[in-house]
């Protein structure tokens, strides 16, 4: 899968942005972003995975989880940095909500890293409101500051 092939190049804008900023283990990183535990999500979860092509070519993905009756937390949105600053983030995001608004959805919520300032900058774009500010215990045992966003749709 392309996306886990990008997040081993430790060099690379995808690794240093998602996972050494956050510290986490190389281990979590491998089940976190392989096709299995993507079609894991998707049979038992009931996740959506939105794909942003042109062509064959994957530029992007959108994974959206169901959290319950009328609300879906949007659990990732990745656009690969060769076709970042496009608009393709947006389109995506919109084709995403306007697919869950669809199927009677009404709220979205997103986590972004407190100092992830591209990805707040991107949610607060497209209408997200801040409403709440956590420190968790990440799985991988260090904290992490998380800012949750709000979209009703
Ligand atoms: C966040 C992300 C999905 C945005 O996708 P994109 O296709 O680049 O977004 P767009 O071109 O539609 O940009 C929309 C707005 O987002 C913000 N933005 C996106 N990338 C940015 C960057 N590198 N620096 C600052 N702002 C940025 C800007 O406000 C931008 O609007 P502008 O270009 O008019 O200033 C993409 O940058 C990405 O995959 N980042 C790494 C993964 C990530 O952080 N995902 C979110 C948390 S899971």
């Amino acid at each position: 899968m392309k996306l886990l092939t990008l997040i081993q190049d430790k060099g690379g804008r995808v690794y240093q942005d998602n996972v050494a900023k956050f510290g986490i283990p190389d281990e979590y990183v491998e089940k976190a972003f392989s096709e299995e535990s993507m079609l894991k999500a998707t049979q038992e979860r009931g996740s959506t995975f939105y794909l942003a092509l042109e062509g064959s070519v994957m530029l992007g993905f959108a994974q959206v989880n169901p959290e319950n009756e009328d609300t879906v937390e949007l659990d990732r949105i990745v656009v690969f940095p060769e076709y970042s600053r496009k608009g393709i983030g947006t389109s995506l995001l919109r084709e995403a909500l306007s697919d869950q608004k669809r199927k009677g959805v009404k709220t979205v919520i997103v986590n972004a890293g407190k100092d992830e300032s591209h990805a707040r900058r991107f949610y607060e774009k497209n209408g997200f409101k801040e409403i709440r500010q956590v420190t968790i215990d990440a799985p991988w045992g260090s904290k992490l500051a998380l800012v949750t966003y709000e979209l009703q749709l």
